[in-house]
């Protein structure tokens, strides 16, 4: 069996290749992040036009990297939602049409689905980790935060960010510092030379009786912070910052961490965790990938980290969401994956 995954929900054009267990043997990722600099962000119209662009490209690379024909696709994963429509509409079609050409199956997959599940792949033609139930997963993203349970074919979501995302958060004060995007990973070097307790920041919480995340009051007041300090969005260079702010910034993260790990802890007490999956962007995060380790070897739950190139917007993790679904579900009516805006988890 083979399998092709296409991704266009957001900025990153890509398709990959695997095999019928899961093994990645193309996974080949076309950023548009240069087009998007400029802006400070992903604009919506400017994404579609690049993913029309960039798929038929992208397509016959991924292909030739994995040695393999149109003809031998037996199974289309495409992301059918959630994320920006027009782009969406670019991939999802594209592998529609691939599918009804040649007569074989198409899954809509759930780019928070893909996520969930990358951190079980390898990279360098390995299989990928045995997936076993329950495990619980942590979805963390530029537009998500997601605490779930994953059950034998079924996703229960437990906590989900209210306002921001971590990853929004770090492209904000990464932008308004005048230290360029995408934020997460340029924020993620810098505090690597700061002291995280410097500027310790309160912990957001709602106060409604659910698990949920809250980022906004703590990027206000980070926001605040680089005001105060006459940060007012111009180029700044990350590796001449003043002490004080890559203090600073390293504190941010760290709350951000400690946030996202807080609530792991308070899940892990109340009904306990088998294992725990990190996934999405920020999973890409050093920070947090050492202290859910950590945590996890304190608390004797396996963590499962998700290889870096894995973590970012990718189509190996839609072919495997996608290769899952269909074996414990079987083909399913094309017209049944219409792209959607909104998709949460578990619906
Ligand atoms: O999953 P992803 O590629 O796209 C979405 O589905 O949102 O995540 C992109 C996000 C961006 O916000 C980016 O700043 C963040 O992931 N990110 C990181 C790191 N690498 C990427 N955040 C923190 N630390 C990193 N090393
Ligand atoms: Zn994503």
């Amino acid at each position: 069996m083979i399998v092709l995954g296409i991704e266009t929900s957001c900025d990153e054009t890509s398709v990959a290749v695997l095999d019928g267990d899961g093994r990645v043997r193309a996974n080949v990722v076309s950023s548009q992040m240069q087009s998007h600099a400029q802006y400070g962000g992903v604009v919506p119209e400017v994404a579609a036009r690049a993913h029309l662009e960039n798929l038929p490209v992208v397509l016959e690379d991924a292909l030739g990297k994995a040695g393999v024909a149109l003809e031998d696709v037996s199974l289309v994963a495409a992301t059918a939602g959630p994320g920006l429509i027009g782009a969406l509409l670019v991939g999802l079609s594209a592998g529609k049409a691939l599918a009804f050409a040649r007569d074989i199956p198409l899954v809509g997959v759930n780019h928070l689905e893909g996520h969930l599940f990358s951190a079980f792949l390898r990279g360098g033609g390995e299989a990928p980790l045995a997936v076993t139930y329950p495990f619980h997963g942590l979805v963390v993203s530029g537009g998500h935060a997601e605490l779930v349970r994953v059950e034998d074919g079924t996703i229960v979501p437990i906590a989900r960010t209210r306002d921001d995302a971590p990853g929004e958060a770090f492209d904000k004060i990464a932008r308004r510092a005048g230290l360029g995007y995408p934020g997460g990973p340029i924020v993620d070097r810098i505090a690597a030379r700061g002291r995280a307790d410097r500027h310790p920041f309160a912990i957001g919480r709602v106060h409604d009786g659910t698990r949920d995340f809250s980022f906004s009051g703590l990027k206000t007041a980070m926001l605040r912070e680089l005001e105060k300090r006459g940060i007012d969005g111009s180029p700044l260079d990350p590796d001449a910052l003043p002490a004080d702010l890559v203090d600073l910034l390293a504190s941010f993260q760290h709350a951000i961490v400690a946030a996202l790990l807080d609530r792991v802890e308070s899940v892990h007490r109340d009904e306990g965790m088998a294992a725990i999956a990190l996934s999405g962007g920020v999973a890409a995060n050093s920070e947090l990938r050492t202290a859910l380790a950590a945590w996890g070897l304190r608390q004797r739950v396996p963590v499962l980290l998700p290889e870096r190139t894995f973590t970012t917007d990718n189509a190996a993790m839609i072919a495997w969401a996608g290769l899952l679904r269909f074996r414990r579900e079987g083909p399913r009516d094309p017209a049944l994956a219409p792209a959607r805006s909104r998709w949460p988890l578990g619906t």
